[in-house]
């Protein structure tokens, strides 16, 4: 359904004299306007959300829509005029991130169908493989704190790290139970695209930032932390627990690789993007958004470990990294590019979609296909979803029953 002008006008709150209409009828038929966004930003926080407003290019203010199920704290959607573009603030962590996406992907009052969703928020940075400031463009998110952890106080002396893939009982054994949030894998083809829009934009940085980098520049691993604020394309993990430091920066980097069978690169960490993603997952399944429409962005706020010399909560606490304020701004500075770049490119390519020529989807391959990660490796049979979940089942009542002992 397309909004007509005059619903347009009643949702907005814009133009029309309403006087002759009872406040319920207009409550009715506000209700009924459906809003199609062609791209939908998804911010986590105040800070993320702020910098889209009051900007040249469109307002997102113009049109707000109180979704049931979202944060108190941030209850409205907001939307250009014309529903274009429309925006969500989720709160943060993996928690609010699901509750707030299933939320909205059950709000009768938008068609998702053809939506293009933009995860687009700061992140701690791996200073291995980029640097803060950077704009990061994900394939995969890696839920990489759904492991068993020992305290470092208990961990035997011959283990690397107190994080053990669930199911194992070695650091580096792909985990045994599976509960399907483990690894998201997006579309590659959007991702690329994505990042060629954004690429050419001029970072916004600090002196600080500037300085801090440049403590990094000396050490062969972390030449990427030293070097200026670009554009990449590297992975995302995710973990409600802001970890930091030095070990459980290399022990996340691991689970990365391991998890999506030695594809991914871990470059940056936040606290939401597989919940947002196992919550468009399962809407895609029921086709009430495209899987293959997603893009998760990053920018680099902070390095989620110290330069060797430093203290890890030095670089946590105490540093001034100068990076927090620069990375907000290039959340908009590199983001608008993309939004545009949809927009500009929507008849020509967009609408129609990006066919990714990689797979998309979760580890169990409920939205069909194989996943390159994972052993859940089914040939196109048309009992795949049936035999994922069985498989899924017995294998985690396997290692429950070993747990319970
Ligand atoms: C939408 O909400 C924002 C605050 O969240 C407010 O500033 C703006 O005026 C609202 N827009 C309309 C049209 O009411
Ligand atoms: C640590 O040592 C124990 C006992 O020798 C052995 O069973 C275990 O596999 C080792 N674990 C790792 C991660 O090396
Ligand atoms: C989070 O996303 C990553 C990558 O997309 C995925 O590997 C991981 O399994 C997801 N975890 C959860 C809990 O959804
Ligand atoms: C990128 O920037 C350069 C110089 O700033 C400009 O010449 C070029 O046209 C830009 N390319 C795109 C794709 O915008
Ligand atoms: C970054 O943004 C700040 C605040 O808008 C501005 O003062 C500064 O000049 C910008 N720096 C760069 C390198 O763009
Ligand atoms: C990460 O993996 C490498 C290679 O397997 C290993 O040498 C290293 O100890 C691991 N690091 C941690 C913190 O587990
Ligand atoms: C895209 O197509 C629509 C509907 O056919 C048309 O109204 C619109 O002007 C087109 N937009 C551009 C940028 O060509
Ligand atoms: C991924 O690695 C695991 C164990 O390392 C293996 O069992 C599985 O078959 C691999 N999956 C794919 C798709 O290669």
């Amino acid at each position: 359904m397309r909004p007509s002008t005059v619903l347009l006008a009643l949702a907005a709150g814009i133009g029309l004299t309403t006087a002759t209409l009872a406040p319920v009828r207009i409550q009715e038929r506000t209700l009924q306007y459906v809003v199609k966004p062609k791209v939908f930003i998804i911010s986590m926080f105040d800070p993320e959300g702020e910098i889209w407003w009051g900007i040249p290019e469109f307002n997102l203010l113009a049109l707000n829509i109180t979704v049931p199920g979202f944060s108190p704290l941030f209850q409205d959607a907001h939307c250009t005029a014309n529903g274009d573009v429309c925006q969500l603030i989720t709160g943060e962590s993996e928690i609010n991130a699901a509750t707030t996406i299933a939320s909205l992907v059950r709000s009768p009052r938008f068609d998702l169908t053809s939506t293009y969703f933009m995860i687009a928020g700061i992140a701690g940075v791996n200073p291995e493989v980029a640097t803060i400031c950077s704009v990061t463009f994900a394939r995969y998110a890696v839920q990489v704190a759904l492991q068993y952890e020992f305290s470092q106080f208990d961990i035997p002396t011959n283990f690397s790290s107190g994080y053990i893939p669930q199911g194992s009982t070695a650091p580096d054994e792909y985990p045994q139970s599976i509960y399907g949030t483990e690894v998201f894998e997006v579309n590659q083809k959007l991702q690329h695209m994505a990042a060629s829009f954004a690429r050419n934009v001029t970072l916004n940085d600090s002196d600080a930032a500037i300085a801090y980098r440049a403590n990094y520049a000396p050490y062969a691993t972390y030449a990427a932390g030293g070097r200026s604020p670009s554009v990449l394309e590297c992975d995302v993990a995710t973990s409600d627990v802001y970890y930091s430091g030095t070990t459980l920066g290399e022990t996340f980097g691991n689970t990365t690789k391991l998890f999506t069978n030695g594809t991914g690169v871990y470059c940056t960490t936040a606290q939401e993007d597989n919940a947002t993603l196992e919550a468009l997952l399962r809407a895609a399944s029921e086709k009430i958004v495209d899987f293959s429409r997603i893009i998760v962005m990053r920018t680099g706020s902070d390095f989620d470990r110290p330069y060797p010399g430093e203290a890890a909560t030095t670089n946590l606490w105490w540093a001034n990294q100068g990076a927090f304020e620069p990375a907000v701004q290039n959340i908009y500075i590199a983001g608008i590019k993309v939004v545009e770049g949809i927009l500009r490119g929507w008849n020509s390519t967009f609408a129609a979609g990006v066919k990714p020529d990689n797979y998309v989807g979760d580890i169990f391959g409920t939205l069909g296909g194989s996943p390159d990660f994972g052993p859940y490796v089914y040939n196109n049979n048309p009992i795949k979803k049936r035999g994922i979940s069985a498989m899924g089942r017995r294998r985690g009542s396997q290692v429950m029953r070993k747990g319970q002992h």
